[in-house]
């Protein structure tokens, strides 16, 4: 078998697999952004959970936070798009929850063994939810350079 009619096999078998999942019901989006209201509503639970207790309920962040420690560490910044968090590509994002700031020389832990992938999309959307749209707006740009 050529590799051409392998590739097509193997593209059909994916593909039917994945009719067999059923994919749930329909997802609201929200309007202007890249996410649905329903990832809000997930990831506000990880968030609330592993979060909230350094960046704030409302990702509002220290006060402070442009202020290092004893140790020179960072205080959390907020996360709410009035610190620096709109800087990063979603891809930055979901490292950072997943490898935490341990290895850049920061304090925050790593939630890869809590948190997939996925999950942190869904608590992205969450804080991105907490954005202005100008704010959302200058991300966007970052994220589709
Ligand atoms: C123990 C406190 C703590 C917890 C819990 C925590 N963080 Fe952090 N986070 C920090 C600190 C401190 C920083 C600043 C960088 C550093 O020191 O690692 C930070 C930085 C960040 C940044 C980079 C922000 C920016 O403006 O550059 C993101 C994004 C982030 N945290 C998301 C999260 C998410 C999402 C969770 C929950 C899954 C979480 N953090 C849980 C302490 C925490």
């Amino acid at each position: 078998m050529n590799y051409f009619v392998r590739l097509v096999l193997l593209t059909t078998a994916v593909a039917s697999l994945n009719a067999c999942v059923p994919d749930g019901p329909p997802e609201t989006p929200v309007a202007g952004r890249w996410y649905t209201v329903e990832q809000v509503a997930r990831g506000e639970v990880p968030f609330q959970q592993y979060c909230a207790t350094c960046h704030g309920n409302a990702g509002q962040g220290t006060a402070d936070w442009r202020k290092t420690d004893a140790n020179g560490h960072y205080p959390p910044p907020p996360l709410n798009g009035t610190a620096h968090t709109w800087h990063h590509s979603t891809e930055v994002l979901q490292r950072t929850i997943a490898n935490g700031g341990v290895p850049l020389g920061g304090a925050m832990p790593a939630f890869g063994a809590v948190i997939d992938d996925d999950e942190a999309l869904d608590v992205i959307a969450y804080f991105q939810g907490l954005w202005t749209d100008d704010i959302y707006a200058r991300w966007l740009s970052i994220e589709s350079r």
